[in-house]
């Protein structure tokens, strides 16, 4: 039984006082309990307070990038050790906004997430296909791209610490979301490519989660397919009561 996760990504959202505020708001509002995992990935000023204030309850804090390099002259940059040293343990990579804005490659993605490995640090990767893939009925062989030049240099083992996060970038920001059945068709299709490379038994374990303008609306009904295991929330990850109304889609 693959447990649910819903991830929130602040994305470059919140100063100081305004991460304090939405995180006890969410303190108070969100009902842990062991079916679904809950993060938060606020932006790296504030990761170390959200690790605080988050010490007793059960939401665990992500870092939204890092470097593949341990350290050095790479001005602007963060490590995992970084990271590791302030309690994140979790990381999200490849988003599509990375992707697009910082050139972010197959290439760079390799080597982070070979780092999120060697570290032993939880890897949310991030996969999914441009509206003219799409178009160009492409997005299975783009996403399918994307898995294996970056993470199928990885061992089995690797697998353990890796969520993968289906988020079709015409999808994101724009209101505009997969219908449940699309996103049932992606996610049966990378565990299909995760099983033809590691086998059956790691692809049926690995969780993959949904990312793309999922709302309180929408959550239940992309939740219910049988091979998404939760979201990658955006926007709605920045409004306590939202995002715990996801969680409780999450749930049921
Ligand atoms: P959105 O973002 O929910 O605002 O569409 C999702 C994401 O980029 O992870």
């Amino acid at each position: 039984m693959r447990k649910k996760i819903v991830a929130g990504n602040w994305k470059m959202n919140n100063n100081l006082s305004e991460t304090i505020a939405l995180i006890e708001e969410i303190k108070q509002i969100i009902q842990p309990d062991n079916k679904v995992e809950v993060i938060i990935a606020p932006p790296f000023t504030n990761l170390n307070k959200a690790v605080e204030l988050l010490k007793n309850f059960p939401v665990t804090v992500a870092a939204q990038n890092m470097h593949y390099a341990d350290k050095g002259a790479y001005t602007g940059e963060i490590s995992a050790d970084m990271l590791l040293s302030i309690g994140v343990q979790t990381v999200i990579l490849g988003h599509s906004e990375r992707r697009i804005y910082y050139n972010e490659t197959d290439q760079s993605l390799k080597e982070k997430a070979l780092q999120a490995y060697k570290k032993n640090m939880t890897n949310i990767f991030c996969v999914g296909e441009k509206l003219s893939d799409r178009q160009a009925e492409k997005h299975f062989e783009i996403v399918e791209n994307q898995l294996k030049n970056a993470l199928f240099q990885l061992p089995v083992q690797a697998y353990k610490k890796i969520v993968i996060a289906y988020e079709p970038v015409w999808a994101i920001g724009t209101g505009e979301t997969a219908s449940p059945e699309q996103a049932q068709e992606m996610h049966a299709h990378i565990r299909q490519i995760l099983a033809k490379k590691y086998g059956q038994d790691l692809a049926r374990n690995v969780r993959i989660l949904y990312g793309g303008s999922v709302k309180p609306a929408n959550a239940g009904e992309i939740f219910a397919q049988p091979d998404v295991d939760g979201g990658l929330i955006g926007g709605a990850s920045l409004n306590a009561n939202d995002f715990n109304a996801i969680i409780e889609a999450a749930k049921s």
